[in-house]
């Protein structure tokens, strides 16, 4: 089959490139000349383990293409993603449909024969059928099929996510549409994977409610974290005891500073939108960004009371920038909280992530941003793990104790055990873990 993609962002790049590895004709595009260029020079503009040797597999056996000239792609595709950025709107929290849009009136102009148009990036229910409108307004004899096919691609596990996925959702009553999908998506067939096909509508919703569903999972462990600390219980064993129970799974139950990401936030804050725009309660989807949102900044000021309650003239050393390990993505990172209220309460920051850095540069002020671990440390008054990178699960205590001031860790991701910690000489303190 033909694939056109249009955008080059996160999941455009991955999902053309493991249509191209499925053995697909995929042509990538993309506005940004500067990024096509990288692209078709074997640069990725992104951070994703395995994302580099798969697009240079596929470019060298000529399945897989980069461009800015959207022309020749469209008109000879079966099927043309749009996979551009759904960003919040300023100011109301809609997400931005703006390029959704435009893409849909240029794929208008385009398109040649029966062509699947599927809308990949994330957007509100109803989204399609304002996309089917504006070809149609554009092109009135256009003979295309609207399709949602929503993405539930894990950064830093991405290829494995869509080569391996639990599940792909299509939504569309159009026949031969499905019959399209189901070949672009025929060798997971070979894996059994469960290819359900719903209304256009339920299937927008499914993906909002994926997300919101485990953005909840993670604030519920996150709160009883909080509870455990107060009566004297353990996080790590509540979760293994309720998560055993295969009602509720394993997943997502592991406490920490909050979640962020350029999925949860945006995608629980456009929920809630919608619901109130449809005039439907989502109170717990409405507290859970309430309760994330205040935990990060509640992070800071645990470091602080770990601190004897003043951090003034204190240096602070931050293992880990970006939201999650194995990815460059600083957006809503806890981290971005937590240093602005040490700052403010008079801390001065030393900081290493073994990726995220260039970005953090950009959105922290007055960092000092280190070469690795041990540098970071350096001669600081207590080191905070913020993100659990492989590389801090097994760090040269030793060495750590010798080049703090004095050997005092916070653990926001829980990769250490606290009688451990304590035999080795350091005052140690983690998350919703009283022993
Ligand atoms: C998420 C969804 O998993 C994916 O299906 C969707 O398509 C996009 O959004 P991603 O944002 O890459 O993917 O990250 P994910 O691994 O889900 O983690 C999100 C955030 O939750 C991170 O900040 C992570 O640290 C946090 N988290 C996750 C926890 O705090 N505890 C957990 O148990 C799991």
């Amino acid at each position: 089959m033909r694939v056109a993609m249009i955008g080059t962002g996160y999941v455009g790049l991955v999902s053309g490139t493991c249509f191209a590895d499925f053995g697909h004709i995929v042509t990538c595009i993309d506005k940004d000349a500067s990024k096509i260029d990288a692209l078709n020079n074997g640069q990725i503009p992104i951070y994703e383990p395995g994302l580099q040797d798969l697009v240079a597999k596929n470019v060298e056996e000529n399945r897989l293409f980069f461009t800015t000239d959207p022309a020749q792609a469209i008109k000879e595709a079966d099927a043309v993603f749009i996979a551009v950025g759904t960003p919040t709107r300023r100011g109301d929290g809609h997400a931005d449909l703006s390029y959704v849009y435009a893409a849909a009136e240029e794929i208008a102009g385009l398109v040649d024969g029966f062509t699947v148009v599927v809308t990949k990036s994330t957007v509100p229910v109803g989204t399609g059928d304002e996309v089917e409108a504006i070809i149609q307004r554009t092109r009135p004899d256009a003979d295309v099929a609207v399709v949602s096919n929503p993405e539930f691609l894990r950064e830093g596990a991405a290829i494995n996510d869509f080569k391996r996925p639990d599940r792909v959702v299509v939504g569309t009553e159009n026949d031969q549409a499905v019959e399209v999908m189901q070949e672009l998506y025929r060798p997971l067939y070979l894996n059994e994977t469960p290819i359900i096909v719903t209304k256009r509508r339920t299937s927008e919703l499914i993906k909002y409610a994926a997300n919101a569903f485990l953005a909840v999972k993670i604030t519920f462990i996150n709160e009883i974290a909080d509870l455990c600390e107060k009566v004297g219980a353990n996080v790590q064993e509540v979760s293994r005891g309720i998560g055993l129970d295969n009602r509720i799974g394993s997943k997502f139950l592991h406490a920490g500073p909050g979640y962020g990401g350029s999925c949860f936030p945006k995608d629980t804050l456009a929920l809630s939108k919608i619901a109130a725009d449809a005039g439907s309660d989502l109170k717990i989807v409405d507290s859970v960004i309430e309760v994330n949102s205040d935990r990060k900044k509640k992070m800071a000021q645990k470091v602080i009371d770990f601190m004897g309650g003043d951090v003034q003239g204190k240096t602070v050393a931050l293992l880990g920038l970006a939201f999650k390990p194995n990815t460059d993505d600083m957006r809503e990172a806890p981290s971005i909280d937590i240093v602005q209220k040490l700052q403010e309460a008079g801390a001065l920051i030393r900081a290493y992530d073994p990726a995220g850095m260039e970005e953090a540069s950009r959105m922290m002020s007055d960092v000092l941003f280190c070469d690795g671990p041990y540098h970071a440390i350096e001669n600081a008054d207590v080191a905070v793990i913020v993100t659990e990178w492989d590389q801090f699960r097994a760090l040269d205590l030793d060495r750590v104790k010798t080049l703090l001031k004095a050997p005092k860790i916070v653990d926001l991701r829980n990769i250490y055990k606290a009688d451990y910690m304590s035999s080795r000489g350091f005052e140690y303190t983690s998350v919703g873990r009283s022993y």
